[in-house]
C-alpha cells in the first residue's frame, strides 16, 4: 500500500552508539539468531517453543510469526492476572517502585534517567503548554506506574489513570507516593476503550505499544481517537532482527502499513504508528529516535500527536518505497 505523509522522523543517534548498537549488537544477535534457526529447523537442536524468555530466541520469533496478524489478544480474561503471588515478586515490584522520579531526573531524563523518566518529560511538557485542554491522563500499560506518581500531585486538577492487567495494580502502586487524583484500572485497554468504560484527553505509553501487533495498535488507536487530544508514544527501537542492512534504523513511517519489523532485541513489533496516526485523525507534532536514558545500547522512538480531525487523514501515494 502507497501512503503520503506529512510527518518525517529525525534520527539522532550519536556516531559511537550507532557502530556499537548497529553494528557490534546487531551482528551478535543477528549471528546467534541465524545459528539458533538452523539448528532448529533442521532437528539438530529443536527450541522450546513453549519457553518465552528473552533468552529463547526462536520460541520469541516463533510467538510474534505466530501472533503478528491478530487484531487484538486472543484471550482478554485469560491474560488478566495477580502479579504480586508470593514475596519474591512482591520483591520485584518493590524494587521498581524505588525508582522514584524528581524534578531534576524528569527535566534532563539523559542524566540519570530510565524511559519512563524519557516518557514523563513528554508527558509534563504536553501537560505545561496544554493545561486547559487535559483534564484526564492515562497511562496504558502501566505497571509500576512511577510516572504517574510523579505527575498527579505536580497536576493536581488533573485526574490520571494507570491501566494494566494485573487485578492487584493499586496494590503494586501503594509502594509509591499516593494522589487523591491518581486511580487503577485493571483489564484489557483495548476492550475498556471500546465499551467506553475508558476514556482520556491524554493517553500515553511506554515500553508498551511495541507489544501490539499491527492490526492491534490501528485498534488501539482508533479507540483512543474517539476520546483523546493527545497521545504519546515512548517505546524501545530497533534495527530490524532480519534486515541484513547494517547502516539503517527504521523510521515508522518507511514500515509498510499493517506490517511490523521485528526489533532486535525484544523482537517488539514495530509498526508504522505515522500511518495509524494520520489515518485516525492524529496530526504528528513530534517523532524522533533517540537514545534511551540509561540504556548503554538502546534507542527509543519517541512520538507526540495531537487528533485534529474526526476524519481520516487523505492517505495514499509517497514517493518513499515502503520496508516490512
Ligand atoms: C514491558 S512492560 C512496560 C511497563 C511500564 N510501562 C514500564 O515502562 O515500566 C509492558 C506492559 O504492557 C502491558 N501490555 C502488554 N501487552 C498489552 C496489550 N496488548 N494491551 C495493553 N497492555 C499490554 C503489560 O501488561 C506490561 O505491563
Amino acid at each position: 500500500m502507497q501512503w503520503n505523509t506529512r510527518a518525517k522522523t529525525t534520527v539522532s543517534i550519536p556516531a559511537k552508539l550507532f557502530w556499537k548498537t548497529n553494528f557490534k549488537f546487531n551482528l551478535y544477535v543477528k549471528q546467534r539468531f541465524a545459528r539458533e534457526y538452523i539448528l532448529h529447523f533442521t532437528g539438530l537442536k529443536p527450541a522450546d517453543l513453549a519457553d518465552e524468555t528473552l533468552n529463547n530466541y526462536m520460541a520469541m520469533y516463533h510467538n510474534r510469526m505466530v501472533t503478528k496478524g491478530d487484531d487484538r489478544l486472543p484471550n482478554p480474561a485469560g491474560w488478566i492476572t495477580q502479579r504480586m503471588l508470593d514475596q519474591t515478586s512482591e520483591g520485584e515490584i518493590k524494587a521498581r517502585s524505588k525508582e522514584l522520579l524528581n524534578d531534576q531526573i524528569v527535566s534532563n531524563p539523559m542524566v540519570g534517567g530510565s524511559p519512563r523518566a524519557m516518557v514523563t518529560k513528554l508527558v509534563y511538557d504536553a501537560l505545561r503548554s496544554h493545561a486547559r485542554d487535559v483534564r484526564t491522563v492515562c497511562n496504558i500499560g502501566a505497571l509500576v506506574d512511577t510516572q504517574c506518581a510523579y505527575l498527579a500531585p505536580r497536576f493536581p486538577n488533573i485526574e490520571f489513570t494507570s491501566v494494566d492487567r494485573f487485578t492487584d495494580l493499586a496494590r503494586m502502586n501503594s509502594f509509591l507516593p499516593q494522589s487523591p487524583n491518581w486511580k487503577f484500572r485493571t483489564g484489557y485497554a483495548l476492550e475498556l476503550l471500546e465499551t467506553g468504560s475508558l476514556a482520556a484527553d491524554l493517553f500515553f505509553m511506554t515500553s508498551t505499544s511495541v507489544c501490539f501487533s499491527p492490526r492491534e495498535l490501528d485498534a488501539y488507536t482508533e479507540q483512543i481517537a474517539r476520546s483523546c487530544r493527545f497521545v504519546i508514544f515512548n517505546e524501545p527501537w530497533w534495527p530490524s532482527l532480519t534486515s541484513l542492512n547494517f547502516f539503517k534504523i527504521p523510521r515508522p513511517e518507511e514500515i509498510q502499513p499493517g506490517h511490523a519489523l521485528i526489533g532486535l532485541a525484544y523482537f517488539n513489533f514495530q509498526s508504522n504508528y505515522i500511518y495509524a496516526l494520520e489515518k485516525h485523525g492524529f496530526d504528528v507534532l513530534i517523532s524522533r529516535i533517540v537514545p534511551t536514558a540509561g540504556g548503554p545500547l538502546w534507542y527509543t522512538l519517541q512520538i507526540v500527536a495531537e487528533r485534529v480531525s474526526d476524519k481520516p487523514a487523505a492517505t495514499l501515494k509517497s514517493p518513499r518505497r515502503p520496508i516490512g
